[in-house]
């Protein structure tokens, strides 16, 4: 088959890549010129695992190629993937104007049939809009309209595209869900056949509710501190439980990044322009704005007021195995330390620099002379470390574990003194 995909960022370039390493002719197209040329280089423009290798195969294949001329690319394709952004505006509406572009470009290019297939996660009711917005520039016989999200992991993207836990089809027509179903037909993942926007709500809901796990888990771990119990073993033995489930019940600084965030505001908002009063979505993104301040202040309880405390941050990206910083928990918690008056020397093994906050070359370099250590976000890195050696450069003694992933005995042994939100010790 031959595709068009509309936007390079995580999902366009990885699902780009996954089609094309599959045997398909796939044309991604994208407005950003740099992108563009690094791409058309075989660089890939963030860090992904796995994903260079597909983009070298598949450019030396003369599977994949990339360009900004979304219409001409449309008019050759069977199938249209629009996989832009949809960034979350200050009242956390997603702002829609890159598929809005998107849309007007492409209805142009409907020359022959095409299934318009939408990976965007896009409010509800937003496909319908595709829908009808299509049907007043392109005879109704060529096109149909699909929506597919994408449940892909940054860190992950690659392995999740290729083995997703299920494949969501929303769609009018049976012909353009069996465009769908072929082109996924590789991944033996169980299809779920709903309308348009029912697949678009399979994609909030899921999101919103990965976060309100995160935040239930949270708030467990504050009533566990203060109770001196272990919210490790606590997620262990209710994660026991099939209809819980042991996965997204680790506790911490909280949840970050480009999604989570932004589509539970994007369901909130949602709801609240159908007069729908949400109670539970509300509370799960105020435990996590909450978690920050929780862990300045359990640190002030060792500290004292911070001003003047040197203090190393371990992580800024918003988790392990990425270079994005969006929503980044770690970030947050450093520019609340910089407010308190607290010098911050952070380490992160791939973000060099962010918000003007610059990572020392190596993890000891940015504990030298600290009152305090906080692990931030969880890099693997962080578990081989020589904490004789973190003790020995350090002034202060104190290890702040903000994920909950650091081993205590090893810590202490060094002659440092471990803290976490419901490590489970005095
Ligand atoms: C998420 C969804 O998992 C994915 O299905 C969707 O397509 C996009 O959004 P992603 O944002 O890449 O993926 O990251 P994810 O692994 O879900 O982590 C989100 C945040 O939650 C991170 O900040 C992570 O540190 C945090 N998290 C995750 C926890 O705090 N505790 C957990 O137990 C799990």
């Amino acid at each position: 088959m031959k595709i068009a995909v509309i936007g390079a960022g995580y999902v366009g370039l990885t699902t780009s890549c996954v089609l094309a390493d599959k045997g398909s002719t796939v044309t991604c197209i994208d407005n950003d010129q740099s992108k563009l040329e690094k791409l058309a280089k075989g660089q890939v423009p963030f860090f992904e695992p796995g994903l260079q290798e597909v983009l070298d195969r598949t450019l030396a294949n003369n599977k994949l190629t990339f360009t900004d001329q979304t219409v001409s690319a449309v008019k050759e394709a069977d199938v249209v993937f629009i996989a832009v952004g949809t960034p979350p505006k200050a009242t956390g509406e997603p702002d829609l104007t890159y598929l809005k572009t998107a849309i007007d470009d492409l209805a142009s290019g409907i020359t022959s049939y095409k299934t318009i297939v939408t990976k965007s996660t896009v409010p509800l009711g937003t496909n319908e809009w595709i829908h009808e917005t299509l049907l007043e520039n392109a005879d109704p016989a060529l096109f149909d309209v699909v929506s597919n999200p994408e449940f892909l992991k940054e860190g992950t993207a690659l392995y999740d595209t290729v083995n997703p836990d299920r494949v969501v089809i929303g769609a009018k027509s049976a012909r353009g869900a069996s465009v769908v179903k072929e082109l996924f037909a590789f991944t033996n993942a169980p299809v779920y056949e709903t309308t348009l926007t029912g697949a678009e709500m399979i994609k909030y809901a899921s999101n919103v509710f990965l976060a309100v796990k995160i935040s239930f888990i949270n708030e467990i771990a504050s009533i566990c501190d203060a109770f001196h119990v272990n919210v490790k073993e606590v997620a262990e033995g209710i994660g026991a439980d099939p209809r819980i489930g042991p996965a997204f019940l680790r506790s911490g600084l909280g949840y970050g990044g480009s999604c989570l965030p932004k589509d539970l505001s994007a369901l909130l908002y949602s709801a609240a322009g159908k007069q729908v009063d949400a109670h539970l979505l509300p509370s799960a993104a105020k435990v996590n704005d909450q978690q920050v301040n929780r862990y300045t202040a359990k640190l002030e309880e060792d500290l004292g007021i911070l001003k003047q405390k040197r203090i190393a941050v371990w992580g800024l990206s918003f988790k392990p195995d990425t270079d994005d910083t969006r929503h980044s928990p770690a970030i947050l918690l450093i520019l609340s330390l910089i407010e308190k008056g607290a010098e911050v020397l952070a380490f992160d093994p791939l973000v060099k620099e962010v918000e003007g906050i610059v990572s020392q070359h190596d993890l000891y370099e940015s504990v030298k002379e600290a009152d305090a250590l906080i692990l931030a976000t969880e890099w693997a890195v962080f578990n081989s470390v020589d904490w004789n050696r973190v003790r020995s450069l350090m002034k202060g003694n104190i290890v702040l574990d903000a994920r909950n992933v650091l081993n205590h005995r090893t810590v202490t042994e060094a002659g440092l003194t471990y803290r976490a939100i419901g490590s489970g010790r005095v």
